[in-house]
């Protein structure tokens, strides 16, 4: 506290120890101080265990408009015009207009006060008493030192008129002495030493009280990043929908069960180096079951269960290459084919939530690694009214309530459908995801029974997350060019307020 707010801070208790009560106006203008600096003084010494009481009303209070200001600074228009002419001591009526601001205002109050007359023969002014007082100036002078009491009613209804001053309602402070008033100010210690306690002297100190409302310091700790938050938020709505979570621990896979395994044929340019990330080493599994791979090399290059296949030489060496899973659906065929490989077949629902990798040129809306939200349902006679129902409650839970389906085509999917949304913050239709039936050259290979349906579907965590937290660039939401701040700060992922 600086020595000068000590001295105002000593100056309102002499006050309030003189007149017992009084008001934070009353003190604005004793002590000269604007009114919130007033307002200031008082609640740093209301902090003060029983030094004052205060009480506070709203009041109407008045205000000079910076006309008003202009006034009190130069002086009324009636007394300009006055002034003009005694030094004039008369002057034709043009050059009073020409020469004083705001002339014919005041003109016309001068004449009406009687300080000033015209003779109409040569249209000439002059004035008629030796002096004036501006009584005006006097009064907005009042006004702005907020003793309204000085003012009469019908004047502050004029100056109103005029625009010189205007209404305001202000929270006002009644201050009075508190139990333990004093006419110092002790200096409240804040800490308890070692040094007090050992000598004592903490038995007649005063302490400054807790301020159990204050913030407090943010302690560091860990933060989510806002993906994670929204990653989670959807694992929670699979995991009450009843869902149970895919493994997905392997950023590698074989391109047997990433693609072949998924009826998608070796020349299809999803395979291609472009688009799909290659390992060097280990540059091939060593591991593929063997039923499962004579079984998709048949429906492959010859056809099967009712399907004529692609019709070309399967490759095993194109099958073994390793690769940087290009989707969670690599995870789908592997559940799929766990779930019945020399078990009963059982009905389930499945999810998983994780990251996938595509060779894809880096742009605002592209990365070359992403995360999905892999799901699937496994039963027995489901149809494609199963699929939109299912994704419209998910879509539902985050938010979404308009949601619409495209066809689309997917070697492993018939049919398939993209899945958009409707932003209402954007007001458009954003793609979200892909869905579709496994087709039935893929659920038989894989071993499941012949009239199991699977309905399945993968669908973005970084649009919506975008969405969510307005980044209009991707590279902002993930990456080395993130900021931690955006991090630290960021509120806890609610995907409701979206819609
Ligand atoms: N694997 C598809 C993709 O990466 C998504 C999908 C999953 C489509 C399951 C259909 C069924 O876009």
């Amino acid at each position: 506290m600086s020595g000068d707010t000590n001295e105002q801070l000593l100056k309102v208790l002499r006050i309030v120890n003189e007149k017992e009560k009084i008001n934070s106006l009353e003190l604005s203008s004793l002590l000269n101080l604007a009114h919130n600096s007033i307002i200031g003084l008082i609640k740093s010494l209301s902090v003060r265990d029983g030094l004052i009481e205060t009480e506070t009303e709203t009041q109407v209070t008045w205000e000079l408009t910076d006309e008003g200001n202009a006034i009190v600074n130069s002086g009324s228009y009636e007394v300009q015009v006055f002034n003009y002419l005694i030094t004039n001591n008369s002057a034709p009526l043009p050059d009073v207009m020409k020469n004083v601001p705001n002339a014919k205002i005041g003109f016309s109050k001068a004449m009406a006060n009687g300080w000033i007359k015209i003779d109409k023969s040569n249209n000439t002014v002059s004035t008629v008493v030796d002096n004036v007082v501006d009584l005006v100036k006097a009064d907005l002078e009042n006004i702005k030192n907020n003793d309204f009491t000085a003012v009469s009613a019908a004047n502050k209804i004029d100056y109103k008129k005029r625009k010189l001053i205007k209404e305001c309602s202000i929270t006002v402070y009644k201050v009075s002495k508190g139990s333990s008033f004093s006419l110092t100010l002790e200096k409240g210690e804040t800490e308890l030493t070692p040094d007090m306690i050992s000598s004592g002297s903490w038995k007649t100190k005063t302490f400054k009280p807790y301020n159990f409302e204050a913030l407090g310091i943010q302690t560091p700790r860990g933060h989510l990043h806002p993906l994670l938050k929204i990653r989670d938020e959807f694992r929670r709505i699979f995991l009450e929908l009843g869902y149970t979570e895919m493994w997905t621990s392997n950023y590698i896979a074989s391109s047997f069960w990433n693609f072949d395994a998924l009826f998608q044929p070796q020349q299809h340019p999803a395979r291609d180096a472009h688009d799909t990330f290659f390992l060097q080493k280990p540059k091939e599994t060593n591991f593929i079951p063997e039923e499962i791979c004579k079984r998709v090399a048949t429906v492959h290059s010859k056809g099967a269960y009712g399907s004529i296949g692609y019709k070309y030489e399967w490759d095993i060496k194109e099958a073994k290459k390793n690769i940087l899973r290009t989707h969670t659906t690599v995870n789908s065929a592997r559940t799929l084919y766990n779930l019945c490989h020399n078990k009963e077949f059982k009905p389930i629902k499945m999810f998983s939530i994780d990251r996938v990798f595509r060779n894809e040129t880096l742009d605002a809306t592209h990365l070359a690694e992403f995360n999905q939200i892999e799901g699937l349902i496994a039963d027995y006679d489901l149809s494609l009214g199963d699929l939109i129902g299912v994704i419209n409650q998910f879509f539902n839970k985050i938010g979404f309530d308009k949601v619409k389906f495209k066809p689309a085509y997917n070697p492993y999917t018939e049919p398939s459908m993209e899945i958009f949304c409707y932003h209402n913050g954007l007001q458009k239709w954003i793609e979200v995801g892909n869905s579709g039936m496994f087709r039935p050259e893929m659920l038989l290979t894989l071993g499941l029974p012949p009239n199991v349906n699977v309905i399945a579907w993968g669908l973005s965590v970084e649009r919506p997350a975008m969405i969510k937290y307005h980044f209009n660039n991707i590279r902002d939401l993930v990456g080395p060019k993130v900021q931690l701040s955006t991090i630290y700060d960021d509120p806890i992922a609610q995907m409701k307020s979206l819609s």
